[in-house]
C-alpha cells in the first residue's frame, strides 16, 4: 500500500429476534472494548432486530417510529465512538399502511446522510417487504464516495455494477447471509469494479419455518480482489483497516484496459 488515506471497518453481530433494546446494549458492548479512529463502519443487514419474522403483524410490533428512531440514535452513538466515522446498519423501514421495506441508513455525525431500500428480496422476504424503489444511489462520507447494497443484491451484478458506474469507491454491504456463495463472490464484485466492498454479516440462527444458519464470514476486499479483513464463521467480530482510496479509483488494469472505458454497452442492450 501507498500511505493509507482512510479507515473502514465492519461489526459482525449476532443480534436475538425482536429484542432491540437488548441488542442494542450487546452491540455497544462489543464495540466499546475496539473503537478506534474510522470513516465507514459498515453492520449487518437487520443488525438490531434479527431477520427471521413470522409475519407481517411480527414485524409490525418492532418496525415502529420510535425503533427507528433508536436505530438512528444507535448509529449516531456508533460514529461518535469511532471518531465521527459514517455508520450504515441494516433495519425494517416502515413504509405506511402495514407495509416495511428491507432498508439500510447511512448516519455520520451530524445524522442521517442517506438511505437505501433492498431490490432484490431473497425467498421469504417477499412475504414481508416490498421491493425497494430507491435505486443504487451514491453518497458523499467526507472524501469518500459511498454505495450501499443489502445481501441478496449481490446476486445481480447490476446492483454493485451501477453503484461503481456511479462512482461508489466503496460498497457498503450489510448481509444476514445464509447461502455459502457470496463471501467467496464479492471477489469479484470488487474486482471487476475496482472498488473496496464491505460485506457485514451475521452469525447465528433462527427459525422461520426452517432454521437459517447465518453464515459469519464477514469480509472486506480491496479493488484487486484482495481480502483485507475477515470474521470468523460463529463469533462477533470488529475490524478496522487502513485503505488507499487512490487504488479503487484508477479503473486502468494495466497499460491498454480501463474497465469502464473497456466496456461496450451497445452489445449489452439485452
Ligand atoms: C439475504 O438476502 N438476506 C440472503
Amino acid at each position: 500500500m501507498n500511505e493509507p488515506t482512510h479507515r473502514i471497518g465492519f461489526v459482525q453481530f449476532t443480534p436475538v429476534l425482536g429484542a432491540l433494546d437488548f441488542n442494542i446494549e450487546r452491540l455497544l458492548d462489543l464495540v466499546r472494548l475496539r473503537v478506534e479512529p474510522a470513516d465507514l463502519l459498515v453492520l449487518p443487514e437487520m443488525a438490531l432486530t434479527g431477520y427471521a419474522f413470522r409475519d407481517k403483524e411480527e414485524l409490525g410490533r418492532i418496525t415502529t417510529a420510535e425503533n427507528t428512531r433508536k436505530t438512528l440514535d444507535t448509529a449516531a452513538r456508533l460514529s461518535d465512538l469511532f471518531g465521527g466515522a459514517a455508520i450504515v446498519v441494516g433495519y425494517p423501514e416502515p413504509a405506511g399502511d402495514g407495509a416495511f421495506y428491507n432498508s439500510c441508513m447511512l448516519v455520520g455525525p451530524d445524522g442521517l446522510l442517506g438511505n437505501y431500500r433492498k431490490t432484490h428480496l431473497f425467498g421469504a422476504e417477499k412475504d414481508l417487504f416490498l421491493p425497494g424503489d430507491t435505486g443504487f444511489a451514491v453518497f458523499s462520507v467526507r472524501d469518500l464516495t459511498v454505495g450501499m447494497m443489502i445481501c441478496f443484491d449481490w446476486f445481480f451484478p447490476e446492483s454493485a455494477r451501477t453503484l461503481a458506474l456511479r462512482g461508489a469507491e466503496i460498497i457498503a454491504h450489510p448481509t444476514n447471509l445464509v447461502m455459502p456463495y457470496c463471501q467467496r463472490a464479492m471477489f469479484t464484485r470488487a474486482l471487476e469494479n475496482s472498488v473496496y466492498t464491505i460485506t457485514a454479516n451475521r452469525c447465528g440462527t433462527e427459525m422461520h419455518q426452517k432454521e437459517l444458519r447465518f453464515t459469519g464470514e464477514s469480509v472486506i476486499y480491496g479493488p484487486r480482489g484482495n481480502i483485507l479483513a475477515s470474521a470468523p464463521k460463529t463469533e462477533d467480530h470488529v475490524a478496522v483497516i487502513d485503505i488507499d482510496i487512490h487504488r479503487a479509483r484508477n479503473k486502468n488494469l494495466n497499460a491498454r484496459n480501463h474497465i469502464y472505458d473497456d466496456r461496450v454497452p451497445d452489445l449489452y442492450d439485452l
